[in-house]
């Protein structure tokens, strides 16, 4: 039998072999070039070549993406795969299974087309990296690059061809529970970081060896979302569009990102996955965008449920329309579409339209020429030590040092200072937490150096070391993946009142035994990211109490944060020692936070959102307007009556183990032509004992023109290391592309003749000041 089956495969392969044979000759593929065919064919033209010979049937497969487990009312994807009814498969992680699904597509399909293997590949696949928030605390487009890069090779290496990634969505919420996977709230440093990840990513261009397809997303203003309601409508002006929503995608789209992922929410109250505005006047019209456009999952059908369409075929029509390429999921394409075509709503033209892209990409990621993965060598690329060495410096720079009175850090490690540490919290020996929700759905959090083992590590038997957990924290309200096929992902279990309080009791004990005690607390996996918004930043559990009873014991305390947004905090801002934000960090995070805590490594990371007081001051961001009654205006202090208006930490902000100075900010000129540029320059110099990273930000504000312009902007940034003493000179251009903006009163691009302001500093309060004036 199995000889028999072993046979007809040989068989199969063999046709599809010489099938294949007459679309490409592989033999001509140079690695890192968009393959071509021997006849010289671009990936347009082999796309259009097995257009003809593709059944309608066929055609709508490419258009449907399949999931990877079981849906109710689904056919399994193995048998959508075989018939030619899929184009992509997602949520598949495993390497073997994804070989068999392509097996399935290139021997078993009747045309041979490999698939698109999708997954939420965030920061990371084997080695998990800190998530994109933390990444753009490191202002250093650089290493997000590397880190997106070495992300690219395991997934790669896995099978997966395409991630859902970068999520450029701007944030200036924390209750919204996805601004972790985002760069935080601003978009110059927004665009940055979706260059980088685009690159990281991809490679220069599709069909980089070792890279994958990139899907930026979620088109757009998901950020905006009312209350920070995950999936709430967002209800966002042209301004903020254009100025600051917009500009990452961009940026992305600039840097050659190959697919867009249509977003869930109503913008403006139209759906932005039935958004023929966003998908066609923005994003093909005026972007000239050549990739093709993903829905989010299940987000077409859903366009029912949004009282949008009337019916899933009125669904597929409206996506369809709109410019959505591929249906995440919902399989509504794969069973409208056909009707659609019939019923003459939809031309057969129309959705040729929509499938060459797709295969274009195919072609050029090179998958006709190789669909499958090396199963041997995946081993050595996931336990490369290159990666995990990189994942420890990679925390250590995203780390943002919030607090440190009478340099209470870094702590003694050889005994001599403390004898004893006690290490407390929920989150201090915590895989899952550490490597949060995207990086906890594909790894479960395992194998991960946590807190305590990276502190362990780091004292061997220098100094005591105990470890308390204290109460378990959990969601108020379970997630809604939770229990989901697949969902490696699980809150903590709930505890009896008498076992919390055991808990609660043994972690106060281990603080009055030690010296010291390094508090750890924070979110868990599940408690920040997709469907975990807030209405309330504290501190989950019983986390706040325990820390006002451990500093009641009067042991010095040293509070580290493992978490995906900012935490009302303000409590621990006047009555802790020192706070060290250190994000979610990581597979090898234990090690960096245990590395800054030690003084192995001098924290420089910068906070890309500002820090707020409390969840009421949210949405709060550093570039809003002026109005008409300035915070600096005498009797006037604060916008509220009951907390001062501006966030506990500012935009940018973020404490060194050194000292730096910023000084002798001068211009080229002062007065500029439209079109023309200045350029600005200061010195920085470390003045303090220690080697150290600053970063340089310089901030604008146009004192007047056709509409308000935000108080402060930022427009430059530069990360750089000093040793003590040692003294730079760091340049900025200020140009055409820093210069303009969208003006919502004249509806167009404008650079307009006005004063400018100009600060540089270590945070967007930066009080170094010039201007200069552009003129007609
Ligand atoms: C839904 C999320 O919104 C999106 O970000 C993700 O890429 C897809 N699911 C696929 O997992």
């Amino acid at each position: 039998m199995s000889t028999h089956i072993n046979r007809q495969r040989t068989r199969i392969l063999l046709f599809s072999l010489i099938a294949i044979s007459c679309l490409v000759i592989p033999s001509s593929f140079v690695q890192g070039q968009v393959p071509r065919s021997a006849n010289g064919q671009s990936a347009g033209q082999r796309a259009d070549a097995l257009l003809k010979q593709m059944t309608l049937e066929e055609k709508i497969g490419q258009l449907n993406q399949a999931a990877g487990f079981p849906l109710p009312g689904a056919p399994p994807a193995e048998e959508q795969v075989r018939k030619g009814l899929a184009g992509s498969v997602l949520w598949v992680s495993q390497p073997a299974a994804i070989n068999r699904l392509q097996r399935i597509a290139v021997e078993e399909s009747r045309l041979h087309i490999p698939l698109l293997i999708g997954l939420d590949v965030v920061a990371g696949y084997h080695t998990i990296f800190p998530p994109p928030l933390a990444m753009s605390a490191s202002w250093d487009p650089k290493l997000v690059e590397r880190v997106q890069s070495i992300a690219a090779r395991e997934a790669r290496s896995a099978g997966i061809n395409w991630t859902f990634a970068p999520m450029v969505d701007i944030a200036r919420d924390a209750r919204w529970g996805r601004m972790v996977e985002g760069a935080g709230e601003d978009p110059f440093l927004g665009m940055a970081m979706a260059r980088a990840q685009v690159l990281g990513f991809q490679g220069l261009q599709l069909g980089t060896p070792d890279h994958v397809l990139a899907c930026v997303k979620h088109f757009a203003a998901y950020g905006g979302a009312d209350g920070g309601r995950d999936y709430d409508s967002s209800y966002v002006s042209d301004d903020l569009l254009w100025n600051v929503y917009f500009p990452p995608f961009k940026a992305a789209i600039d840097a050659g990102v190959g697919s867009l992922m249509s977003a869930y929410m109503d913008l403006n109250d139209v759906p932005a996955t039935g958004n023929y505005f966003l998908l066609n006047d923005v994003l093909r019209h005026t972007w000239h965008f050549q990739g093709f456009v993903v829905s989010d999952a299940m987000a077409v059908g859903s366009l029912v449920t949004h009282g949008f369409a009337r019916d899933r075929e009125d669904a597929a029509y409206q996506a369809f329309r709109a410019g959505v390429n591929m249906d995440m999921a919902s399989y509504s394409y794969l069973n409208e579409l056909p009707r659609l075509v019939k019923s003459g709503r939809i031309s057969v033209a129309q959705i040729d339209a929509m499938v060459r892209p797709l295969l274009v990409t195919k072609f050029q990621l090179g998958l006709f020429e190789n669909a499958y993965t090396d199963e041997s060598k995946i081993d050595g690329v996931m336990n490369d030590p290159a990666s995990a060495k990189f994942a420890r410096e990679a925390a250590q720079r995203t780390m943002v040092l919030l607090k440190n009175d009478a340099q209470l850090l870094p702590l003694d490690k050889t005994g001599k200072k403390y004898s004893s540490v006690a290490v407390i919290g929920p989150v201090a020996d915590s895989g899952p937490a550490q490597v949060g929700f995207w990086g906890g759905m594909i790894t479960g959090g395992k194998d991960v150096v946590t807190v305590i083992d990276g502190i362990r590590q780091k004292l061997g038997s220098a100094v005591r070391v105990e470890y308390a957990k204290g109460p378990n924290i959990r969601r108020e309200i379970p997630s809604t993946f939770e229990g989901l096929p697949g969902i490696m992902l699980h809150d903590e279990p709930a505890q009896s009142p008498a076992d919390a309080q055991a808990a609660f009791t043994q972690a106060v004990e281990t603080a009055k035994r030690s010296d010291i005690a390094v508090m750890v607390l924070g979110e868990n996996a599940l408690m920040a990211g997709e469907a975990a918004s807030n209405s309330s930043l504290r501190l989950a559990g019983r986390q706040q109490e325990l820390l006002e009873a451990v500093v009641a014991t009067g042991k010095p305390v040293v509070l580290v944060l493992i978490n995906g947004r900012p935490l009302d905090i303000s409590w621990a801002a006047e009555h802790v020692g020192a706070i060290l934000e250190a994000w979610e960090p990581g597979t090898q995070g234990g090690h960096s936070v245990a590395d800054i805590l030690f003084g192995d490594a001098n924290p420089g990371g910068k906070l890309t959102v500002s820090w707020p007081r409390s969840a009421g001051q949210e949405p709060i961001y550093y570039a809003h307007t002026l109005t008409h009654a300035l915070e600096t205006a005498p009797n006037f202090t604060s916008r509220y009556q009951d907390v001062k208006s501006s966030p506990l930490y500012p935009f940018g902000f973020g404490l060194s183990y050194t000292k730096f100075s910023i000084s002798n900010l001068q211009m080229d000129k002062t007065t500029s032509k439209i079109g023309g540029s200045v350029s600005a320059s200061v010195d920085v110099q470390n003045t303090g004992n220690v080697a150290g990273d600053e970063v340089v930000q310089l901030y604008i504000h146009q004192q007047s023109g056709s509409a308000s312009r935000p108080v402060r902007q930022l427009k430059g940034f530069e990360r750089l290391s000093l040793t003590p003493g040692e003294k730079k000179a760091i340049h900025f251009t200020l140009g055409k592309d820093e210069l303009t903006y969208w003006s919502p009163s004249l509806k167009s691009w404008v650079l307009e003749p006005a004063v400018f302001d100009v600060w540089v500093g270590d945070n967007s309060n930066a009080g170094l000041h010039t201007n200069f004036e552009v003129t007609q």
